[in-house]
């Protein structure tokens, strides 16, 4: 359907129609071909914005998929690279695409967000395109957990892209998207939980700051900016208050 070598619609069918962790398992061979997996533009933009906080020692990639975000601890410097995701198949699919070999072998763990097997060992936890998948009742445990893993110090880095103007062509799509996932999720079982339309920002940052965060955001300039001259997209970086 994206492409040649991309899912078809009857696979994306099947897999809209199981769980969310089945669906990225089914997905998985296809995914690096989808325009789920975050771009390259989006991770150099991260990885550049990131870069003056210096290398890391251990950093997490959080629902990493496939490692596109594992890539970008890599670029920064760090010396111990974790990925941690519940799909197996995603997970299958990142243990088979080798680093440079100057380069540390990310740790591909396999676990839910929601439950992390971690202590407060990270020096940086990056996500990247997994926020849909949490329901907003679900970010005081997510962001709990996240802290809980950070170290002293320790910062949570994703970018967050600017709501689209109301009554353009993206409102729109992400709005009948976002319908027709409610209906599917209430018609069907097992949920496929991807909902992107509520995070957004201000609830974002409150949700943080009510987790212990101290919230601070960059623009990412090299993604674009809207007709009113704000940025497309910044980068969300909450410190763990110690
Ligand atoms: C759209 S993909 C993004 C993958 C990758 N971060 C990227 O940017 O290409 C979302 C990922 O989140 C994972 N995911 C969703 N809910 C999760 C949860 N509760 N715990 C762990 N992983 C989860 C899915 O398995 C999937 O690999």
């Amino acid at each position: 359907m994206f492409s040649p070598q991309g899912p078809t619609l009857r696979e994306l069918a099947v897999q809209a129609l199981s769980s969310t962790e089945r669906g990225y398992d089914l997905l998985a061979p296809a995914f690096d071909r989808t325009p789920f997996r975050t771009s390259e533009r989006v991770l150099a933009a991260t990885a550049e914005a990131l870069a003056p906080l210096g290398p890391p020692v251990t950093a997490l990639d959080l629902c990493c998929g496939t490692g596109a975000g594992t890539g970008v601890l890599r670029w920064l410097g760090a010396e111990r690279v974790v990925g941690v995701d519940f799909s197996a198949g995603m997970l299958a699919v990142a243990r088979a695409t080798e680093p440079a070999p100057w380069e540390p072998e990310p740790v591909w763990v396999r676990a839910d967000a929601r439950r992390l097997p971690f202590g407060p060992e990270f020096d940086l936890v990056v996500s990247f395109g997994a926020f849909g998948h949490f329901l907003p009742r679900e970010w005081p445990v997510l962001f709990g957990q996240v802290s809980a893993v950070l170290a002293p110090g320790g910062v949570f880095a994703f970018p967050i892209a600017a709501p689209p103007p109301v009554g353009s062509r993206t409102y729109l799509t992400l709005a009948g998207f976002d319908a027709a996932m409610r209906l599917r999720n209430a018609l069907w079982r097992p949920r496929f939980v991807m909902y992107y339309r509520p995070f957004q920002l201000s609830a974002v940052r409150a949700a943080l700051e009510r987790a212990g965060f101290g919230v601070s955001t960059l623009p990412l300039t090299g993604l674009g900016a809207r007709p009113d001259g704000s940025p497309r997209c910044r980068l969300v970086l909450a410190r763990r208050a110690d």
